[in-house]
């Protein structure tokens, strides 16, 4: 459920006319709804109500707006970051560093010094070789830092292929396989104190069986792990419970997917953590475009031409995603379209023969379910700038992200004097 609803004919985010805030702050905007944001994680929360104290970390990648962090912050969650950058805005935004995992494959030199000097509560090692570069900088410190060891649990997540992490060939984690004798190795290290073990199989999950199948295989390694004499006190299960793109999808809820890990996990004793992020913020945000003008070409659907781009909302270019599209102040004439944006390439599309609300120039549509992986993956390809954010809380918004324009981005490029 959401807080985007239409009131007298006209959508609104909250209390808040998003036809009010597209004459304010100007489109394409994101709007982020505050009520949604903390209803998604009440829900999320409340799904996980049979297990004993679980740490929820949102993922930071999903949407890393510092405002939106904070209102997450505010419900106790913690973060999964996966870079220095997203560390930083996690701490900015209020969140113990206790509370912070650090996850990835190719964290730097500089951000595993980071992450230590931060005081992070636990790092998910992806690699031998990471292992052993983090205790050496840890031993030099004088420190001990908390690890996890992510395995590889080789399930097919059944979801895009770009977005599985959890097979063979993927570059996540290590082979269970080799778990056991890693593990081992990093306990050895002095500047280690390891403690569990993390998985992570995917994103935009809507079957929970390749999951279950993944924790039944991390329940083994943890059993393996202690008759080997080893401690495991935490583990982490990842992100990746996928949300309804369109109305009528049907996907697992936060409560079908907690009962599937109070299962699952039952007898580990184990602190569990989480690393959710799109079915937080998924549906709690949403593209706001204007329509610059329909061109009709042929006997085919005309193409509406938004003022949204593919460097505004990589997902359906990068995907061949779905993202359901409404007219903010909709008629009730529905019309056979294909919705693009403005940059020149042709995966810059929308939507094809896609049957929706009719639109006209200079009227407004949202792009719907874009609070997840939307603004976060933006870029100024065409020399367009980056995307406005705004949070709305019941009759009130404010601008969270400015709207970055070329000049600015053109402001940080030289011409060398040799030129
Ligand atoms: N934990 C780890 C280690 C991850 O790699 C991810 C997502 C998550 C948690 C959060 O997964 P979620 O709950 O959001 O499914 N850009 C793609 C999604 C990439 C996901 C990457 N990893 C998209 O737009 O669909």
């Amino acid at each position: 459920m959401d807080h985007f609803h239409f009131r007298d004919g006209a959508l609104h985010a909250e209390d808040v006319p998003l036809a009010a805030i597209a004459e304010a702050v100007g489109t394409p905007v994101y709007v982020y709804s505050r009520a949604t944001l903390r209803r998604h994680a009440q829900v999320f929360r409340e799904g996980l109500a049979g297990l004993q104290d679980p740490h929820i970390a949102f993922a930071v990648k999903a949407n890393p707006n510092i405002a939106v962090l904070k209102v997450l912050a505010d419900e106790g969650f913690g973060a999964d970051v996966v870079s220095g950058g997203e560390l930083t805005r996690a701490l900015k935004a209020g969140i113990a560093p206790g509370g912070i995992v650090f996850s990835g494959v190719g964290k730097t030199h500089a951000e595993l010094i980071q992450g230590i000097e931060a005081g992070i509560g636990q790092f998910n090692v992806e690699s031998e070789e990471e292992g052993f570069e983090l205790a050496r900088i840890a031993r030099e410190r004088g420190r001990e830092v908390a690890c996890a060891l992510r395995v590889n649990p080789d399930v097919d997540a059944r979801t895009h292929e770009k977005i599985s992490t959890g097979k063979r060939e993927n570059k996540f984690g290590v082979p269970l396989d080799r778990a056991s004798e890693i593990y081992a190795a990093f306990a050895r290290e002095p500047g280690l104190a390891m403690r569990g073990v993390a998985v992570h199989i995917g994103s935009q999950l809507t079957d929970l069986e390749p999951l279950e199948t993944a924790f039944g295989k991390l329940g083994a390694l943890i059993a393996e792990l202690r008759a080997a004499g080893q401690s495991v006190t935490h583990a982490d299960l990842g992100g990746g419970l996928g949300v309804p793109y369109r109305r009528d999808d049907v996907v697992p809820s936060p409560a079908d997917y907690g009962a599937m890990v109070a299962r699952a996990t039952a007898g580990w004793d184990v602190r569990l953590s989480f690393e959710p992020g799109r079915v937080i913020v998924g549906n709690a945000g949403v593209l706001l475009s204007r329509v610059i003008r329909v061109k009709r070409s042929g006997n085919g659907p005309p193409f509406v031409v938004v003022d949204a781009a593919m460097n505004d909302l990589a997902r359906p270019a990068m995907y061949g995603a779905w993202h359901d599209i409404d007219a903010v102040a909709p008629t009730g004439e529905r019309a056979l379209a294909h919705v693009v944006g403005p940059i020149c390439e042709t995966g810059d599309t929308f939507a094809m023969d896609r049957e929706m609300d009719a639109l006209a120039a200079g009227e407004l549509a949202v792009f719907r379910t874009a609070g997840a992986y939307g603004a976060t993956m933006a870029s100024s390809y065409n020399s367009r700038g980056y995307v406005a954010e705004v949070l709305v809380d019941g009759n009130r918004f404010a601008v969270v992200a400015d709207r970055i324009d070329p000049h600015a981005i053109m402001n940080a490029e030289r011409v060398p004097e040799w030129l």
